[in-house]
């Protein structure tokens, strides 16, 4: 357990209503995936996505991945997944995959504090996994 984290937490205010729309319009970078929650070791965060990412796996953490708006492709090595908005798919540590998007799609991602969204992989589309919106 993460010492800053617990230290963070104020028991004597209420827990304050995250806007999933309201964070989506703070930012218009893609495949660039912003931490919004924190609960017990898990990232909550938002990104948009366009186009092909690479593939990659993450040998530490399972990813899930909710659709918020759009339609997320993510392939795998013996076939494809497809999800529409309302929808969500957990990918176990390990298995490889690559998410698509004809059109940018909107998804909450929910993986271990410090996951890097290429995984496995260094690639131009590494981003830092601690932005907070
Ligand atoms: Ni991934």
């Amino acid at each position: 357990m993460n010492e800053e984290y617990i230290n963070q937490k104020d028991t004597t205010m209420k827990p304050g209503v995250i806007n999933l729309a309201e964070k989506l319009s703070l930012f218009s970078e893609q495949w660039s995936p912003k931490i919004i929650a924190q609960m017990n070791e898990h990232h909550f965060k938002l990104v948009k996505l366009s186009g092909e990412f690479v593939w990659h796996a993450h040998e530490h953490t399972d990813e899930v991945f909710i659709v918020l708006e759009g339609e997320l492709t993510i392939d795998f090595r013996d076939g494809a997944a497809v999800l529409g908005p309302g929808e969500m798919i957990v990918i176990p540590k390990g298995v490889e995959h690559r998410p698509r998007a004809d059109e940018e799609c909107r998804v909450m991602l929910v993986e271990y504090a410090g996951t890097v969204n290429t995984g496995d992989v260094e690639s131009d589309f590494s981003a830092p996994s601690d932005e907070w919106i």
